[in-house]
């Protein structure tokens, strides 16, 4: 059996690695993929963004699985072009895409559908999107409509910051394209969580539970990331909240899109702000997480590829999905300066040392080889994953190998689980 995996992060790495012990023991490819996925197969030299370079790489090579790890060839219809050359894939095709390729779509939908989610508006003209930042107050959001990798939302605490961030998306080019439409919606208090489901078209089997930490500094400080830790299982998410997502969140969506004639195969992510066990949708990504599914793949217990398959195949059943009791922490490493600018190239000591450390794997993200040597070559570095009898034990051994591990201006976070911790200790 032959899988290819698209994208070369962190997100990939851990999807390569469950795939690599599966018991259908697949020979693994992965496009363009980093130094850590080079160990479990082969790199292919073909960008996640080359659509076309895959779909012919995938005719020639008649893989028989394609796993798509990145929003940005699900939403240009990766899955479209291979689908047409009978090629099975696991991802949403273009149409089912546009849940994360536009803000406005997600947020129509959602609005069709009764998802519990802010209230918002769309806007191509600045002086219409101001007045109606005016008539709101503020705390208010103003996200770009298109993608932005993750840099296009401003959480505004007054209506000066929020009349700025219209105006930088629809007169600048902070965005491009991506910024020519502007949503506009209310503040939502209370804590995220990230949900990830399976869908198979019909049937939804939700993953375990995850918390992302967007910020780059302690304390959730300093601007956004694309995620600088992240930990499983998430107990803000509990039994009453993931019976309500799928309720009022993954049902009545599905359920729109198909009305619309859209069928969703994948993976569904939906970033929740929750408050007093009520989830209110933040946001749908068309993909898993990052560094969510480095969390998230060290708990899954067993095989994957059955899972993934039963989703290409309409197949999806709930004892296809099973979980490690163990929590999982991932500390994200970064390159100094991100997420501004950050330098490259830096090579990567005693990444063999860390992942000695018990219950620990080193997933790559930003990195490559130069000969023989792991250098650093992206902003988010290396996630560092470890399991452990309880949070605070997986969290000890992540950042054991963390401090075992060496290159210049290295960074993370030390506060990586703060609010479960917090959490346990007042015994709620
Ligand atoms: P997004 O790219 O839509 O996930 O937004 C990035 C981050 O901005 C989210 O992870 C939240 O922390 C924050 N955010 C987005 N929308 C809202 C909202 N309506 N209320 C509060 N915070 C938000
Ligand atoms: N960790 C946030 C994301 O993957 O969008």
């Amino acid at each position: 059996m032959k899988i290819l995996v698209v994208g070369s992060g962190g997100r990939e790495h851990a999807l390569a690695w469950k795939l690599a012990q599966d018991s259908a023991e697949p020979e693994l490819y992965c496009a363009p993929g980093n130094a850590g996925t080079a160990e479990l197969g082969w790199n292919v030299a073909i960008a996640a963004t080359d659509v076309e370079g895959l779909r012919d790489w995938c005719v020639a090579e008649r893989p028989d699985l394609v796993v798509i790890g990145p929003e940005a060839p699900l939403c240009d219809g990766l899955t479209d072009l291979l689908e047409a050359e009978g090629i099975r894939v696991f991802g949403p095709n273009r149409a089912a895409a546009e849940l994360e390729g536009s803000k406005e779509f997600a947020k129509e939908v959602m609005a069709a559908a009764g998802v519990p989610t802010a209230a918002y508006a769309s806007f191509t003209e600045v002086d219409a999107a101001c007045a109606y930042v005016r008539e709101r107050g503020a705390p208010i959001v103003v996200k770009a409509d298109g993608l932005a990798a993750g840099k296009g939302v401003t959480v505004a605490e007054t209506v000066e910051q929020a009349e700025l961030a219209i105006r930088d998306a629809l007169e600048g080019e902070a965005f491009g394209s991506a910024g020519a439409r502007v949503v506009v919606e209310d503040f939502l208090r209370g804590e995220e969580a990230s949900i990830l489901a399976l869908i198979d078209g019909e049937h939804i089997v939700l993953l375990a539970s995850s918390q992302d930490h967007k910020r780059i500094f302690e304390k959730d400080e300093g601007p956004n990331t694309g995620g600088m830790g992240a930990y499983s299982p998430a107990s803000i998410v509990n039994a009453g909240v993931r019976e309500k997502v799928i309720r009022e969140v993954y049902e009545p969506t599905l359920a729109e899109l198909k009305r619309r004639g859209v069928t969703y195969k994948g993976v569904l992510y939906a970033g929740l702000m929750i408050e007093d066990d009520q989830p209110s949708v933040v946001e749908f990504n068309c993909r898993f997480g990052d560094p969510e599914t480095q969390a998230v793949m060290a708990r899954w217990k067993g095989d994957m590829l059955p899972a993934m398959e039963a989703v290409v195949e309409g197949t999806l059943r709930e004892e296809l999905v099973d979980w490690v009791a163990e929590p999982s922490a991932c500390v994200v490493m970064v390159a100094g300066g991100y997420p501004g600018a950050y330098a490259k190239g830096n090579p990567i000591g005693n990444i063999d040392l860390a992942n000695e450390v018990e219950d620990t794997v080193v997933f790559h993200a930003g990195t490559a080889l130069e000969g023989d040597e792991v250098v650093t070559a992206g902003g988010r570095v290396l996630g560092i994953t470890s399991l452990g009898d309880d949070l605070e034990d997986a969290l000890s051994k992540a950042y054991i190998a963390a401090e075992t591990i060496s290159y210049t201006e290295a960074f993370y976070r030390n506060d990586i689980g703060h609010r479960e911790l917090r959490r346990m200790k007042n015994g709620s």
